[in-house]
């Protein structure tokens, strides 16, 4: 009998202390952490593997999110846009300033952000971090206080993938101060933060050149599209973000005196059953706006410029040669992909339309469907080539692409992103004709 009652109490007696013990110190911290945006300010719907993400979806579940959490941390590595020619600007000011009302805590600076110069990305509004920026008109790193944690974020660009550097002149927009890095890590450290730092640089990389002693949590350079499962390198938690805005990354500290004692990963997708903001409504509604007048602007530019005849002659001309053939292409969604582009109130983005329509951007082909509503949807010409020389000569002169692999003629639209699932073998039975 004493015997137990000893062994009770003492148990009970441990028991309390490590739950004071405990009570004292441990703390959870959550944090959401995205990558290489890319560009993608929605998705193309195009697939249903590929209707992930978008900024207003993104808006909607970070609200809900911070809805059951108010202390979330949320940071981003950057990387938010893709500038390829002069069209896009355009979005890339919408991604900027949709952005913004996402209410990130930190966004790491990349070099893609500074494709259109710096002033755009200085005055976005951003919270972005550039630790080896070359003056102090971006912060070198930013604190963030939750739930009585600290995070310290940096952001490092690799001067060595600087598209100024094969330039003349002193264009350096960065220095290569990595033992600055260090001493402002180990400052933040010794403050009692948790350090984060992004950058683009991939883990091998990131591990060599910068010194990842002071480093908590490593945001390496994004995956595609996928996140990928987070790793320890000696005391850094590295994560990996996947591009393209499809999903986000979320991973739950819990901290023991303010240092990660243990952490859980999750990655959340955001499929079309999120809602899209309200908030974001007026954003949206803008954006689609500026995208049609810009497309209008150009229309009538290109009307300006079209002269002579026409490479294209259009469905209609071939079928009364091919009937069969025409037949068979007639109940194929082929010729439905215009339909379905007004339907999602996209047939005004050149962006959607190149792929949805013959010879968009080519001479002759198609403008807008009320110049040459003959060659909406993806028609024979576009697999077959301009038709014009062959309905001439009665079928005696090839069509373009008579030499081209079939595959290679798919592959002009049936891209990893907008057909993920596509398989030649699996597809051509479908439209054989
Ligand atoms: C005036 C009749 C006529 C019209 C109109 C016509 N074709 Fe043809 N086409 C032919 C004939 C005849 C052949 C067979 C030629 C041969 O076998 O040498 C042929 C062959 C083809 C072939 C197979 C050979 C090759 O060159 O690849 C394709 C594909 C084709 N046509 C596509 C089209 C398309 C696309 C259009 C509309 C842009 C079209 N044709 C309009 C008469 C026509
Ligand atoms: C690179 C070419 C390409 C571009 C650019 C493109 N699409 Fe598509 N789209 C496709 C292909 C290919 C499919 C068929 C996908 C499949 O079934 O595998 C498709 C299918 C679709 C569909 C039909 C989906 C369904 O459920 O049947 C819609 C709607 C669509 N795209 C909208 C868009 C929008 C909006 C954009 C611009 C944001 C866009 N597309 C840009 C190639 C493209
Ligand atoms: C999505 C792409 C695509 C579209 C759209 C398309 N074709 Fe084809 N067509 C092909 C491919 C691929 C072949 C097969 C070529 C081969 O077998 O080497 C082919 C074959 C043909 C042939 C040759 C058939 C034979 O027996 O050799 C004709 C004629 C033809 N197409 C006409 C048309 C006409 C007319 C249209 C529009 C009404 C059309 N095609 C639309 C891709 C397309
Ligand atoms: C000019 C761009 C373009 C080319 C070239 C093209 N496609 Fe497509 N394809 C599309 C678009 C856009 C859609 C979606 C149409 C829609 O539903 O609105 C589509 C849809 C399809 C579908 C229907 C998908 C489904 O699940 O039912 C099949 C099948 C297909 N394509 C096969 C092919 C094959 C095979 C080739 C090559 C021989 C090819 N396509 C070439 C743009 C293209």
């Amino acid at each position: 009998m004493f015997r137990s009652l000893s062994s009770q109490v003492l148990l009970l007696l441990i028991l309390t202390l490590c739950g004071a013990a405990s009570a004292a110190a441990a703390s959870s911290l959550g944090l959401i952490y995205s990558g290489n945006l890319d560009g993608e300010l929605e998705p193309c719907g195009c697939s249903e593997a590929g209707d992930l993400g978008g900024l207003k979806r993104r808006a909607t579940l970070l609200d809900r999110l911070r809805a059951e959490n108010p202390q979330l941390v949320v940071i981003s590595s950057g990387g938010l846009l893709h500038v390829e020619g002069a069209g896009d600007r355009l979005k890339s000011e919408y991604i900027l300033s949709g952005f913004k009302q996402l209410g990130y805590d930190a966004i790491g600076l990349q070099w893609r952000d500074l494709a259109l110069g710096p002033e755009l990305v200085l005055e976005a509004g951003l919270p972005w971090v550039a630790s080896n920026w070359h003056d102090d008109s971006l912060p070198a790193s930013r604190l963030i206080e939750r739930s009585g944690a600290r995070i310290a974020f940096f952001s490092w660009l690799d001067p060595q993938q600087s598209p100024l550097q094969q330039m003349q002149g002193s264009h350096t927009l960065v220095d290569d101060d990595v033992a600055g890095l260090h001493r402002a890590l180990r400052q933040a450290k010794a403050d009692g933060a948790i350090t984060v730092l992004a950058t683009e640089l991939p883990l091998k990389l990131a591990a060599s050149e910068l010194v990842l002693e002071d480093v908590d949590i490593l945001i390496q350079r994004s995956a595609y599209e996928e996140y990928g499962e987070p790793v320890m390198q000696g005391k850094t938690l590295v994560l990996q973000p996947g591009s393209r805005g499809m999903r986000l990354g979320r991973v739950d500290l819990t901290l023991v005196d303010g240092r990660i004692q243990s952490w859980q990963h999750q990655v959340l997708p955001m499929p079309d059953t999120i809602p899209d903001a309200e908030k974001m409504r007026d954003w949206y509604e803008d954006y689609n706006a500026a995208v049609k007048a810009a497309y209008l602007k150009r229309v009538e530019l290109r009307k300006q410029r079209e002269q002579g005849q026409s490479p294209y002659v259009g469905e209609e001309v071939c079928q009364a040669c091919h009937q069969t053939e025409h037949k068979i292409w007639s109940a194929s969604d082929h010729a439905m992909a215009y339909d379905d582009l007004e339907a999602v109130g996209k047939s005004f983005d050149p962006e959607c339309i190149q792929c949805h329509v013959v010879g968009f951007d080519k001479p002759g082909g198609f403008v807008d469907m009320n110049m040459t509503g003959h060659l909406m949807g993806v028609q024979c010409e576009s697999c077959h080539g301009a038709g014009r020389a062959h309905v001439e000569a009665k079928g005696a002169v090839a069509l373009p692409n008579s030499d081209w692999d079939k595959e290679k003629m798919c592959a002009q639209c049936h891209t990893q992103p907008h057909s993920p699932g596509f398989a030649f073998d699996k597809y051509w039975p479908k439209i054989r004709h």
